[in-house]
């Protein structure tokens, strides 16, 4: 048995330091789970920050070429050169873990082959869901399971902006803001509030419980960026609805449907108080039925819990020499699931428009959609919290429709004359 393993970090930001601070703060109860020692024998990082132990250098070759490592741990984030990496550490025959959901996400088949290959491993409980272990839950404690439906919030930065929103009631770019400052916000923010940070996550959590790769172009992707607070505020108050981002996957007859979208859903639903930074994955499993999963979705120490999570697992692995012996991560289910196109789902709908307060406008417009098949619910109508004293809000909820039939609908609705913006559309999820 191996009485000392040892890592090679690759990045040393704030996920880490964190990974470095749970491995001083807990060591002796780490090693004493491992059977052996563990100890960080380099650091890739260009900021040549102080280390504890180990050398820093800045080529992560050096890291992969030691013969003394057996870990690396990728921090970097990002596609490239994440990906290189990571392929280039299996290749000499080091096992990986990993926290980054984008070169998983696009590279998952390429990952999973080559670690199988050579026989090692690759570990990223971290990737989705901060300190949650959703990813071992759903790949060993739901084994057993047809997985039927997943359903989360998957990014602390949009939860947080959404929170903001309703409850300081501040508009999506103030919001944003103070996301940013408190600091969980990806470096390039765009991911996260256009709902590819989600996407990334989403497709993971897909891609583990289906055993077949779900690509970001398999996901139907919508982000926060264009939510108002009038529309948050409008549904929580009148209907007592609550706007999160969720990532959704459901398998049907017809296939997988999968989305990221801005969702409205009821006071009650189990997601309605997950707020700020917070994440929850709901997953439902033909045996065991729904099982929920709630914590903290970014942060340095959330995240760093994860990553020494699959350090301690690989570690053990690692000690007995039987890591890679057999595959984390099985690939390539032969039963391919067919993708569902958005079009083709069905769903209930908040609908907003904005049209000019003349007669005949909520008749032209109920005739559209109902020659598209989709069915009202209810009508409101609301005045303009600004602008001109002729336009008006309408809002309508609609029954379960067919989501082409609404798009065809709104097409010819937003090109009418008396609308004056595009109309505003929300799937309602129960
Ligand atoms: N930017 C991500 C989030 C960090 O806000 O959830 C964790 O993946």
């Amino acid at each position: 048995m191996k009485k000392s393993i040892k890592l090679g970090l690759v990045g040393y930001g704030t996920v880490g330091q964190g990974v470095a601070k749970i491995l001083r703060k807990n060591k002796s109860y780490i090693e004493h789970k491992i059977g052996a020692s563990v100890e960080i024998a380099g650091v890739c990082d260009l900021r040549k920050p102080r280390l504890d132990s180990g050398y820093c250098c800045a080529d992560y070759k050096q890291l992969i070429a030691d013969p003394e490592i057996d870990i690396i741990v990728e921090l970097i984030g990002g596609y490239e050169p994440a990906r290189s990496l990571i392929l280039e550490a299996l290749n000499a025959g080091k096992n990986v873990i990993t926290a980054n959901k984008a070169v998983l996400a696009k590279y998952w088949d390429e990952i999973f082959k080559t670690a199988s290959k050579n026989q090692r491993l690759v570990y990223f409980e971290a990737s989705v869901g901060g300190g949650i272990p959703v990813v071992q839950a759903l790949n060993e404690g739901l084994a057993a399971n047809q997985i039927q439906k997943i359903s989360g919030i998957l990014n602390g930065t949009t939860n947080y902006i959404l929170t903001e929103m309703t409850k300081q009631k501040i508009d999506f770019k103030s919001a944003l803001a103070k996301a940013q400052k408190a600091g969980f916000a990806e470096a390039n923010p765009t991911f996260d509030i256009e709902g590819i940070d989600t996407a990334h996550k989403l497709a993971i959590l897909c891609s583990l419980a289906w055993s077949r790769w779900v690509k970001l172009d398999d996901i139907s992707i919508s982000g926060i960026s264009k939510v108002t607070a009038e529309d948050i505020n409008f549904a929580k108050d009148e209907f007592g609805y609550v706007m999160k981002l969720l990532g959704s996957a459901k398998l049907s007859k017809q296939g997988l449907e999968v989305s990221v979208e801005p969702c409205l859903i009821s006071g009650s639903h189990p997601f309605a108080n997950v707020e700020q930074e917070y994440n929850a994955v709901l997953i439902r499993g033909d045996a065991v039925g729904d099982v929920m999963f709630y914590g903290k979705g970014a942060g340095q120490l959330p995240a760093a819990s994860a990553v020494v999570s699959d350090i301690i697992d690989l570690a053990k692995q690692v000690a007995v020499d039987t890591a890679g012996k057999l595959p984390y991560v099985k690939y390539g289910f032969s039963k391919r699931i067919k993708i569902v196109p958005q079009e083709q789902s069905y769903g209930c709908f908040y609908l907003r428009f904005s049209a000019i307060d003349k007669p005949g406008v909520l008749s032209t417009v109920s005739g559209i959609l109902s020659r598209c098949g989709v069915s009202i619910a209810s009508v409101y109508q609301k005045e303009p919290l600004s602008g001109s004293r002729r336009g008006a809000s309408i809002v309508m909820l609609t029954h379960r429709i067919k989501y082409g039939g609404l798009l065809r609908a709104l097409r010819q609705i937003d090109a009418l004359p008396v609308i004056k913006s595009k109309t505003v559309k929300f799937r309602i999820k129960d």
